[in-house]
């Protein structure tokens, strides 16, 4: 089955809310920011200043994107300012250096960023009597990843071994620390959220496969695939976020949360890298894939899978675009893009398309 019957998500709770969300001009962030102000939210931000190409840059807003919304996170500083200046009763934390290549390179950037920015946050909003729930992004691959096949429930250990991972495994150990001592006993719902390979339009990210298809495209040069049959679990970027509002949502409404939310893709959606490619090219109609095999590598030795029972069961969350529609709808954006279509236009028409309750 490719679509389900989706569960409604009350955007009125967000009307007028206070809202801050960090990572705002990222690839994920925009969609999320773009979301929030269809629901008639108070937004403010707090990134790095986006890249030309960025999609925030394509979106429209009411009030501007702005310097007074760019700082770094690895400032506490600049955290704090914007913190105490907002006073925000939501946030949505998703600054970080995301790539996990970058971070054997940038090895004390990424910690910083990820680890310390995030304490940053946590440090800034302790003494907020304005915050009603904080939605901290993490990873999936914040779980210590012992290779085994089923998915990785919410008590599973955090670790890692790349510097990524890492960064992510301390973060939410500093976080379960914040909640459960400095946080202990407020009036504050609070919570981790674990998802990973995410595709959609806007991301321009080095190192991401999706991105990769289209510069391809652009450069006219093949994608070059080594390990073609390395299957992920992908998921359309509306699928995160339409956990982490719902995750809010309910906060907002006093409901009982747990402290780390997983959302992920059925755990039968795990596709191969080919078939996004060749999924992808499909839908453009042009790019070449050249496929270099590395025959010592035939085993997939990173495969992690998330179990999202308590989303479903907490939340009643479930992930509403299946495979198809998923590349279908990225690929159709990327079309756009490519043609020098309004990119406001289309991306507000994917997300209405997705949350029909917006409209
Ligand atoms: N895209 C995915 O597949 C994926 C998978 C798992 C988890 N995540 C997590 O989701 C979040 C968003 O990821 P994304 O794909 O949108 O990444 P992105 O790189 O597109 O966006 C990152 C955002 O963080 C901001 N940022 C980076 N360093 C900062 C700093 N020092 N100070 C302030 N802001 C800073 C950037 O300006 C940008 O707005 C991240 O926490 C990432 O780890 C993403």
């Amino acid at each position: 089955m490719d679509w389900i019957a989706p569960l409604k998500i009350d955007f009125a709770v967000f009307k007028g809310k206070r809202i801050l969300v960090t990572g705002h001009t990222g690839f994920k962030g925009s969609w999320l920011f773009k979301i929030l102000e269809i629901a008639g939210a108070e937004l403010d931000g707090f990134s790095l200043p986006p890249e030309s190409n960025a999609h925030i840059n394509s979106l429209k807003f009411e009030s501007r994107i702005g310097p007074d919304q760019f700082g770094d996170i690895r400032n506490f500083d600049e955290i704090r300012s914007k913190v105490v200046d907002f006073d925000p009763q939501v946030v949505f934390h998703l600054a970080a250096q995301p790539l996990v290549r970058k971070s054997f390179v940038e090895t004390r950037e990424t910690f910083e960023t990820n680890f310390m920015g995030g304490v940053n946050l946590l440090e800034s909003l302790r003494d907020r009597n304005s915050l009603e729930a904080l939605i901290f992004i993490t990873s999936d691959k914040a779980y210590e990843n012992v290779e085994w096949e089923w998915g990785y429930r919410e008590n599973d250990q955090v670790g890692g071994i790349d510097p990524y991972s890492a960064s992510k495994g301390a973060v939410e150990i500093a976080f379960a620390s914040y909640a459960r001592s400095i946080f202990n006993g407020r009036d504050i719902k609070m919570a981790t959220t674990r998802a990973g390979n995410v595709i959609g339009g806007g991301d321009w990210s080095e190192d991401r496969i999706v991105p990769d298809c289209i510069r391809s495209v652009q450069n006219q040069r093949p994608v070059v695939l080594r390990n073609p049959n390395s299957t992920r679990p992908w998921q359309h970027v509306l699928e995160p976020l339409s956990g982490y509002l719902r995750l809010a949502e309910v906060m907002l409404k006093g409901g009982n949360v747990k402290s780390a939310y997983n959302f992920g893709p059925n755990l039968t959606a795990a596709h191969t890298v080919e078939e996004v490619v060749r999924g992808i090219f499909g839908v453009i109609g042009e790019g070449e894939l050249q496929v270099e095999r590395n025959s010592s590598n035939v085993h997939e030795a990173n495969l992690l899978q998330l179990n999202c029972d308590r989303a479903k069961q907490d939340l009643s969350w479930q992930p509403r675009w299946g495979f198809e529609r998923t590349i279908a709808e990225t690929a159709n954006w990327y079309k756009a893009y490519l043609e020098n279509k309004g990119m406001n236009e289309i991306t507000e028409h994917q997300i209405r398309e997705y949350f029909k309750e917006l409209n």
